[in-house]
C-alpha cells in the first residue's frame, strides 16, 4: 500500500501499531490521527516521530469536515481505526463522550472512506480495531467465538457494539471493504495509568492504596500490547474482507491473583520486604454492572492466519513493570494535570 491513515495512533495500542508499521514498512506513508485527548500522547511515539514515512494529523474523529479533508490530503489505501474512548468507568461517568467518539466518529471515518474510495473499492481496506467486551460477560465456563451474539453492558461496550454493526452495515449496505478485530485485555508500555495494570504499578511505586474492585475475583484474558498489534497487522493484510477475528492471550487471571503477582513482582524489583505491597491491596466498592469474566477463543486467527500469543504472561508482566521503572518520568508527566483530578473523582466513594 502507498498509504495508510491510523487512527487514535498516539494512544496505548496505536502507538504500538504505528511504531511497528513505520519500521515494517519504511515504503508506505503512516498518517497517525489523533485528536490528542487526555490519552493520546506524542511522547509515546518520540523515537519514530523523524521517520520520513511518518506523519501526524491532530483531527476529531467527531468532525467529519477535518476527517475528509485528512482523507483527501493523504488518500490512503488503508485505515486502521483505533481512536475511542476506551475506558469503562469513564463510560459510566460520561456515557455521551462515548456515543460520539465511538459511533459518531466511526461512522464519519465509514463516511469518509466510501467517499474517498467511491470509484474505485479494489485493493481497499478499512480495519475496525474492537474488543472482545461487546460479547457481554461469560459465566465460570465457555470462552466468545465469533458467532457468539453481542450483549454489550456497559457504556463503553454497547458504543464499541454499536460501530462494530456499523462497520458491518456498510459492508453489506455500499460495500466499504471492512474487517474487523475483537481482542481481549492488553497490557504493556505506554498504557494510560486508569487502566488496572499501569494504575497499580504507578500506585505500589507511590506505596498508595491498591483499589481491587469488589472482591477481585472477576476475570480478564489478558494479551500483550505487541502481540495485538502483530496481529492487526497481519489480519489487515491477510484476513477475510467482511469478516471479524477474535484475538485473546489464553491467558485467564482473577484480578486479585494479577495484583498479588505484581506485588511479589515489584517487591522483588523494588527491593523491598516480601509481602510488603500487598499490604496495600484495598477491596473497594465494586464497578456497576461489573462484567464478570471474559475469555476468547482465538482458533480462528490461530488456524487462518498462524499467529499466536508469543509472551508468557509473567514474562510480558516483567517487561511492563521493567518499562515503567525506567520511564517514570513518563508516568509523572501522564499522572501531573488532570490525572489528580480523575482519581481523586472515581476513587473518593469507593
Ligand atoms: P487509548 O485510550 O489508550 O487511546 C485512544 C486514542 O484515541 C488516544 O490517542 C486519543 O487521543 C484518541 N482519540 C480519542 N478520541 C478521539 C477523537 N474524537 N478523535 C481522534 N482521536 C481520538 O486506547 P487503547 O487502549 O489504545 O485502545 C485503542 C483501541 O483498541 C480502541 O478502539 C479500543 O476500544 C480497542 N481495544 C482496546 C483494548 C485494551 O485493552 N486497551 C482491548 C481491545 C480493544
Ligand atoms: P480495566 O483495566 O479498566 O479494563 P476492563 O474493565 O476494560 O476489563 O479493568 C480490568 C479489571 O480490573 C476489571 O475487572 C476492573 C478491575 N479494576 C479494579 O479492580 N481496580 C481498578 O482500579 C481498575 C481500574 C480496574
Amino acid at each position: 500500500m502507498n498509504s495508510i491513515i491510523i487512527t487514535g495512533g498516539a494512544g496505548f495500542i496505536g502507538s504500538h501499531l504505528v511504531r511497528r508499521m513505520v519500521k515494517k514498512y519504511p515504503e508506505t506513508k503512516i498518517i497517525n490521527l489523533d485528536a490528542l485527548t487526555y490519552a493520546g500522547n506524542l511522547e509515546n511515539l518520540r523515537d519514530i516521530e523523524n521517520e520520513s514515512n511518518y506523519t501526524f494529523e491532530k483531527v476529531d474523529i467527531c468532525d467529519f469536515s477535518a476527517v475528509i479533508s485528512a482523507f483527501k490530503k493523504h488518500n490512503p489505501d488503508g485505515i486502521i481505526h483505533l481512536a475511542a474512548e476506551s475506558h469503562v468507568d469513564r463510560s459510566i461517568s460520561n456515557p455521551i463522550a462515548f456515543v460520539n467518539t465511538n459511533v459518531v466518529g466511526t461512522v464519519n471515518l465509514l463516511n469518509a472512506a466510501r467517499e474517498l474510495w467511491k470509484d474505485n473499492m479494489d485493493g481497499k481496506r478499512f480495519h475496525h480495531v474492537s474488543t472482545d467486551e461487546v460479547y457481554g460477560s461469560l459465566g465460570d465456563t465457555g470462552f466468545f467465538e465469533e458467532t457468539t451474539a453481542y450483549d454489550p453492558r456497559s457504556p463503553y461496550s454497547a458504543s464499541k457494539a454499536s460501530s462494530d454493526h456499523f462497520v458491518n452495515a456498510y459492508f453489506h449496505t455500499f460495500k466499504v471493504p471492512v474487517i474487523m478485530t475483537n481482542c481481549s485485555n492488553n497490557y504493556g508500555p505506554y498504557q494510560f495509568p486508569e487502566k488496572l495494570i499501569p494504575l497499580m504499578i504507578n500506585n505500589i511505586i507511590q506505596k498508595k492504596a491498591l483499589p481491587v474492585y469488589g472482591k477481585g475475583l472477576n476475570i480478564r484474558d489478558w494479551l500483550y500490547v505487541e502481540d495485538h498489534a502483530a496481529a492487526i497487522d497481519l489480519v489487515f493484510h491477510k484476513g477475510k474482507l467482511g469478516e471479524s477475528y477474535n484475538i485473546g492471550g489464553k491467558n485467564e487471571w482473577k484480578n486479585i491473583d494479577l495484583v498479588r503477582l505484581l506485588c511479589q513482582q515489584m517487591d522483588e524489583k523494588l527491593g523491598r520486604t516480601k509481602g510488603e505491597s500487598e499490604e496495600l491491596i484495598t477491596f473497594v466498592t465494586d464497578r456497576a454492572g461489573h462484567d464478570l469474566r471474559y475469555a476468547i477463543d482465538s482458533s480462528k486467527i490461530e488456524k487462518e492466519l498462524n499467529w499466536f500469543p508469543s509472551l508468557q504472561f509473567e514474562d510480558g508482566l516483567s517487561k511492563t513493570i521493567d518499562w515503567y521503572l525506567e520511564n517514570k518520568e513518563w508516568l509523572q508527566r501522564v499522572t501531573s494535570g488532570e490525572y489528580a483530578g480523575y482519581y481523586d473523582e472515581m476513587y473518593k466513594n469507593r
